[in-house]
């Protein structure tokens, strides 16, 4: 399985934060944005993964992960010139997905949560063509929704609706059989546009193969698109950590759990980083998963 983290846009209602630099780069509290998606794929035991980024933010995630060999993981990186929807990354990465099955995930989402590990290697063997993972929202004119019938069936896909059917917003993380490129590349933009997303999930839905998963009130669910909604999910991971001491996201750690580095090779990337907190725990998870 083949995994893409959709890493664009230009960040301009984080403006100034992101006039010099990139919004998967901002901290969420103790890392970079980027890491907190990258660690949904690895956690879904996906390690062949492109990350796709505006042209002017790919030297820096090429400087921060390279090819991703030390933490077992074979990255790539495509550039994607304009933010032209998130369906684009499928032509972009048409090549990288071959004709196998991926997961999509957005590169400023945010998902955490008692046994996700597991339903993330659950969702893998049985995708059905797509599956979505739906989560309640306060907010779902922000949103594309799924509307559900009383036997939980996915019924209908919206992207961003004026009078929403249902509060349950579709996340962005996606999981697609392989026809999911020949699907994008049947697109027409939408009015914004953009090559939507919602509408490759549609075809899907139309076909009777989208299956959609509810997230329910013991995950959290984040996107970290504004001032706002960062600053939330930095204090969520602050409190976490201070709490029960584990840290979100901490691709060291997961790598090791997954077996995809051993322990003395996570050790070594945590003394790298001795000098910050981040660096400390990972030499301590080396020392106690040894
Ligand atoms: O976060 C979940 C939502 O993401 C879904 O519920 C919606 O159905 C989906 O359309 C999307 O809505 P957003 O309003 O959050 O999309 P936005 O345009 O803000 O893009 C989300 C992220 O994807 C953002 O970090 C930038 C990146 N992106 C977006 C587009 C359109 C790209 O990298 N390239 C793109 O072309």
């Amino acid at each position: 399985m083949k995994g893409i983290v959709l890493a664009g846009g230009s960040g301009t209602r984080l403006f100034p934060l992101t006039l010099a630099t990139s919004k998967q780069l901002l901290a969420i509290y103790d890392k970079p944005l980027v890491y907190y998606p990258l660690s949904v794929l690895m956690l879904a035991d996906i390690r062949d993964i492109m990350i796709i980024s505006s042209p002017g933010s790919l030297p820096a995630l090429t400087d921060l992960f390279g090819d991703g060999s030390h933490l077992g993981l074979n990255l790539t990186y495509a550039a994607q010139p304009e933010p032209r929807g998130i369906a684009e990354a499928y032509l972009i990465g048409a090549d990288h997905i071959g004709n196998d099955d991926s997961a999509l995930i957005l590169g400023d989402n945010l998902f955490h949560g008692h046994g996700f590990a597991r339903l993330l290697r659950e969702t893998r063997q049985d995708i059905g063509g797509c599956t979505l993972f739906g989560y309640p929202v306060s907010d779902p004119e922000r949103y594309g929704i799924g509307e559900v019938d009383d036997a939980g069936n996915l019924v209908s896909l919206e992207e961003k609706p004026a009078a929403p059917r249902s509060d349950n917003a579709i996340t962005g993380l996606y999981f697609y059989d392989s026809d999911v490129v020949e699907i994008a590349r049947d697109l027409t933009p939408s009015d914004r546009g953009e090559l939507e997303i919602t509408d490759v999930n549609r075809v899907y839905l139309k076909n009777g193969r989208a299956r959609l998963v509810r997230l329910g009130r013991g995950f959290t669910w984040l996107d970290a698109g504004t001032h706002e909604s960062m600053l939330a999910a930095s204090t969520y991971v602050q409190v976490l950590g201070k709490r029960q001491g584990v840290r979100v996201a901490c691709l060291e750690e997961i790598a090791l759990r997954m077996g995809f580095i051993d322990a003395e090779a996570c050790h070594e990337l945590g003394a790298r980083m001795k000098n910050s907190d981040y660096g400390q725990y990972v030499m301590d998870m080396a020392r106690r998963l040894t």
